[in-house]
């Protein structure tokens, strides 16, 4: 499929690096408080060298009173305090490189935190000033302004709650997630320099990347028209000025060989593939495949489509199970709906562990085999399921903006097991961490895991460590039976059962790793995949 990519080079690293996300508040706690921070992480550096991975995104660290988990930023100059100094993060960046780790950061461009400068000036300023014109200020509509401007949707999935909310001087403002993160006008020359001058802030600090948070979001039709008016282009998704905004952060990004991955959520290929033209953003999330059920069928057709997409822009695939948004993949495919769709989540849904531990195995021997980078989220290394929260310890903004239906994302954010038997399953708080943590998350601690072959941790190390045998170059679609995925790169193999029957292998020499055992017969059971060399 495709060209074959030209010979990498070491500034070519984010096109099939394996990139580990750290969500910060719930890595490791270094000071005990019961909140992670940048201590924590330097104390795992180790860890994460051995698992292997080639860069952290770090979701955003820096000021917030964290009303959505840090996405709603006050200053992006200034680490929380909760987390550490911004001399720490220097130094973390600094000693992750040192340990072959690169670093990448998490921009938030589409909103700040309402505690922002720019927004409690805009507040006190009052109607009609230049400083509200960095946000999206408007009168209401109704004979005395009652009514919200427009009619849009929160884009907090699930949510009922408007996107406007009224001040007491009559203004409204525009806020697409919560009330908290008001949203910036892009249009504005000052919205513009601004973010360049963040990203070279965090490029002179030596970063090697920023995600971008709700890329496809930031820019606004000026008349801010109903969306019940059916108004062509959309009047704030994907609008064709983002690609100029891009090109502009594009050229900052060059001066410093610095990457970018885009969270752009857009069901359309070739729109999505625009973002990836070769002045504009390196690389983005693959949320077809992260959202994709566990079926042979559907898995090919997204790995075809993603691969298409990509091949006319030059731009490397990225491969994505999970993430701090949604839910943990052993949880997901342990489920009778293997599908992710933030629509249809819900309380207690029944869930086998065990079979979507399996599938989680073999998911992860599939996406670190594909051409492309890969994504792994904090904790999916160790198989973590998602937990249940109860309702009184329940922070996220997503439960309480859907009316209390939707469980929130708490479920996959939850305090990392360290160690079996120290307090808190070796978090390192003294006092109860942030989330609570279930009873059984010692049973998932990394001490254990690390010393049991047959781990999920040890899983992924050796999938790691190996996945260089997959060489550089496009796949080949192998013949398979029915419910079978079985592709070639290079000369190795990787083969993935998602039938009901055990299927036999291809030719080979070796096996090189499988996700379980094979059959007494030497056939590859269900819900199991191997990497093969010929
Ligand atoms: C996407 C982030 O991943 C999510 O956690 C956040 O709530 C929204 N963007 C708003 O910033």
């Amino acid at each position: 499929m495709g060209q074959p990519t030209p010979a990498r080079t070491d500034r070519d690293w984010w096109r099939d690096a394996v990139i580990y996300q750290v969500y910060v508040r719930s890595f490791a706690d270094g000071d005990g408080d019961g909140t992670g921070d940048l201590a924590g992480v330097r104390a795992r550096l180790p860890y994460l060298a051995e698992l292997g991975v080639d860069a952290l995104w770090f979701t955003p660290w820096y000021l917030s009173p964290l009303k959505d988990g840090g996405y709603d930023v006050a200053d992006y100059r200034t680490i929380d305090p909760a987390f550490g100094t911004l001399a720490e993060a220097e130094k973390l960046i600094a000693e992750a490189a040192g340990s072959g780790i690169r670093t990448i950061v998490d921009i938030v461009p589409n909103h700040v935190s309402d505690q922002h400068p720019w927004f409690r000036a805009a507040l006190a300023a009052g109607p009609g000033s230049p400083e509200r014109e960095l946000f999206h200020f408007r009168p209401g509509r109704g004979p005395h302004g009652e009514l919200p401007p427009n009619d849009w949707p929160s884009q907090f999935a699930g949510s009922t709650e408007p996107v406007w909310t009224r001040l007491p001087d009559g203004d409204w403002y525009l806020h697409l997630f919560t009330p908290e993160q008001p949203d910036l006008n892009w249009a504005h020359p000052a919205v513009r320099r601004e973010h360049e001058e963040i990203l070279r802030f965090w490029f002179e600090r030596g970063v090697a990347g920023v995600r971008i948070d709700s890329a496809a979001l930031l820019a606004k039709d000026p008349d801010l028209p109903d969306l019940a008016a059916d108004p062509e282009p959309h009047p704030f998704l994907d609008r064709d000025e983002l690609h100029d905004i891009y090109r502009s952060w594009r050229r900052v990004a060059d001066e410093y060989d610095g990457v970018f991955v885009g969270e752009v959520w857009l069901p359309d290929p070739e729109r999505f593939a625009r973002y990836l033209r070769p002045d504009e953003l390196h690389t983005a999330f693959n949320f077809s495949f992260l959202t994709c059920p566990w079926d042979a069928g559907r898995l090919r057709a997204a790995i075809d489509t993603t691969l298409a997409e990509h091949a006319p822009v030059g731009a490397p695939a990225t491969w994505v199970l999970c993430n701090h948004d949604v839910t943990r993949t052993v949880t997901r495919y342990g489920r009778a709906d293997t599908a992710f769709d933030f629509a249809t989540k819900a309380f207690g849904t029944p869930t086998d562990l065990a079979l979507g531990t399996r599938r989680a195995r073999a998911a992860a021997l599939l996406s670190l085999a594909l051409p492309g980078a890969v994504y792994l989220y904090q904790g999916e290394e160790l198989g973590l399921p998602e937990a249940g929260i109860p309702l009184e310890s329940i922070q996220d903004p997503m439960h309480f903006r859907s009316g209390g239906t939707d469980p929130g994302r708490d479920g996959c954010r939850v305090p990392l097991p360290w160690a079996a038997d120290l307090p808190y399953a070796g978090f390192g708080s003294r006092e109860e961490p942030w989330l609570p943590q279930p009873a059984d998350w010692p049973s998932y601690a990394v001490d254990r895991q690390r010393r049991d072959p047959h781990s999920m941790l040890s899983l992924y190390r050796t999938a790691i460590a190996l996945r260089r045998v997959f060489g550089d170059g496009p796949l080949t679609w192998l013949p398979a039976p029915d419910g079978v995925l079985a592709f070639a790169r290079a000369d190795a193999l990787c083969v993935v059962n998602l039938s009901a029957t055990p299927a036999p292998l291809p030719a080979h020499s070796r096996l090189l790793l499988g996700s379980g055992p094979l059959d007494d017969t030497g056939r590859l059971p269900r819900d199991t995949a191997a990497w093969l060399r010929v």
